[in-house]
């Protein structure tokens, strides 16, 4: 179905400004403001079904891309753009799974606790969902250089995209520009953006830093950004919450849990339930829990700490601003293994902030000993992630421990990206004893591995080999 250009639009997300921009303008921030921008719907000129079982209608006729993707399947709620302009190479074809593993780990009962897995993606984490947002918008306005700063993710999934048009004729042609931090990010996602063949560059210095100079350059050169002050990316990772929803039947959980980098996710899985409500498709909106890392805590602070409120967009400035003016000043670098959320500035602060009110939100933090051990729970079941990910079922068990959640209240945790992105974690964790431990992990003060599955070394030898067998683990294969 195609778009009619009015019936969507960008607006200010400071109600006081509410500034509106057409959706061919290519924007990353509102003119008038500086605050960040949505992407609007005039409802009444688009046509949305009654009822959300109507999506399901889509799967008789999954031969036709747009309604094989698990984001274009939803297009009517992100109608922003007409069929033939959107890119799509099969994302979002994801998974909703009861985990009891995880329950249990977390004090909860079976089949109440369920995983969200966003690894199943074309580029192995949730971030193909937006990036196929963005790139259509990207097509909308004929942009054909795009660029982002990265812990990984976003620039696999960039790199992914652009690859998909190498043998289109050279004006449908895209390319792609990543920054990432020297040294800071996981071999497996850096090795996706060399291996699709984006032009990769790599700074030396963290995540900040290179989003601060992906802004400049991207101003410099006219490059099409698309990190998530895109708001049209923002658009595909609604659709997150639309595929756990029909996963359990159009019912409505109780708590979204989800790990906190630049605070995309949170902002779109809140604007996703508004939508619903306000359309009348939700009778109500779950609850949200913001997982950071410790050593990356900033949204913690300033909603825990400081108090900060979204208030109506009259949320304090100024705190934040003192914030980070200190944070420089003591020059408190980020420091967590989940290297994916590894973030101290997260450019999508005060979105985060409006989307913690609107879905009456908690924030957490989570040091990297309980992310390891929960990122090794998740692992039991079958379906691993890499750390950053972890963070959504520490940040569980400790709400269970507050009694904030409660036992028979339905959780879906977003597990964001998948197991191979980062091994070395992995594999450091169930392979090293005690000092070796500490030595490779200590640094993140991870000093345990009580769920470690070490590997038993053995001579090549038959004898040897059925004796090393009885012996491993703990006297059980399943311990
Ligand atoms: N989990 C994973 C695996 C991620 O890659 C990211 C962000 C997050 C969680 C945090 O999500 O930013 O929406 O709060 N990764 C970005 C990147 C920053 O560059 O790949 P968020």
């Amino acid at each position: 179905m195609s778009a009619p250009a009015e019936a969507a639009f960008q607006r200010c997300i400071n109600p006081a400004c509410a500034a509106t921009y057409g959706v061919a303008e290519i924007l990353t921030a509102c003119k008038a403001c500086g605050e960040l921008l949505d992407v609007a719907y005039d409802w009444n000129r688009q046509t949305v079904p009654q009822k959300l079982t109507a999506f399901e209608r889509k799967y008789a006729t999954r031969r036709y891309p747009l309604h094989f993707s698990g984001v274009w399947r939803f297009k009517e709620l992100l109608n922003f753009v007409s069929d033939d302009k959107v890119m799509t190479i099969g994302e979002g074809q994801t998974l909703l799974r009861p985990e009891g593993e995880c329950a249990r780990y977390c004090g909860l009962p079976e089949n109440t606790v369920f995983l969200q897995y966003e690894g199943l993606n074309p580029s192995g984490s949730f971030k193909d969902n937006g990036m196929s947002a963005g790139f259509s918008h990207a097509k909308l306005v004929g942009a054909h250089k795009m660029a982002c700063a990265s812990t990984g993710n976003t620039s696999a999934s960039l790199a992914a995209y652009a690859a998909s048009t190498r043998s289109l004729p050279a004006d449908q042609r895209m390319e792609a520009l990543v920054f990432v931090g020297s040294g800071r990010i996981a071999l497996g996602k850096l090795s996706q953006s060399l291996d699709y063949g984006a032009k990769t560059i790599q700074i030396a210095g963290y995540f900040d830093d290179a989003m601060k100079r992906v802004r400049e350059v991207g101003k410099a050169l006219g490059i099409y950004l698309v990190n998530s002050v895109n708001p049209f990316r923002l658009e595909g990772q609604k659709t997150i919450m639309y595929r756990i929803l029909e996963a359990l039947n159009w019912e409505v959980p109780d708590w979204i849990v989800v790990p906190g980098g630049n605070l995309g996710n949170s902002s779109a899985f809140a604007k996703a339930f508004q939508e619903l409500k306000e359309l009348g498709l939700i009778p109500r909106i779950p609850r949200l829990a913001v997982v950071n890392a410790s050593g990356a805590n900033t949204l913690h602070r300033i909603y825990n700490e400081l108090g900060v409120r979204w208030n109506g967009g009259k949320y304090d400035r100024a705190a934040i601003e003192t914030f980070y003016a200190q944070m420089d000043a003591e020059k408190r670098d980020a420091n967590t293994i989940a290297s994916a959320i590894e973030i101290n500035r997260p450019v999508n602060l005060s979105k985060c902030l409006r989307a913690l009110e609107w879905m009456n939100g908690v924030v957490l933090e989570a040091t990297d000993q309980e992310i390891l051990d929960a990122k090794a729970v998740i692992g039991r079941g079958g379906l691993g992630c890499e750390p950053a990910s972890a963070a959504s079922v520490a940040g569980l068990k400790q709400l269970v421990e507050k009694k904030i959640v409660s036992k028979g209240e339905r959780i879906a945790c977003v597990i964001t990206g998948h197991e191979l992105k980062a091994a070395n974690a992995t594999v450091a964790y169930h392979s090293l004893h005690g000092e070796d431990l500490v030595h490779e992990l200590g640094k993140y003060g991870v000093r345990e591995n009580k769920l470690a599955n070490y590997p038993v070394q053995v001579k090549n030898d038959l004898n040897e080999i059925i004796k090393a067998i009885g012996d491993a683990g703990h006297g059980s294969w399943d311990a």
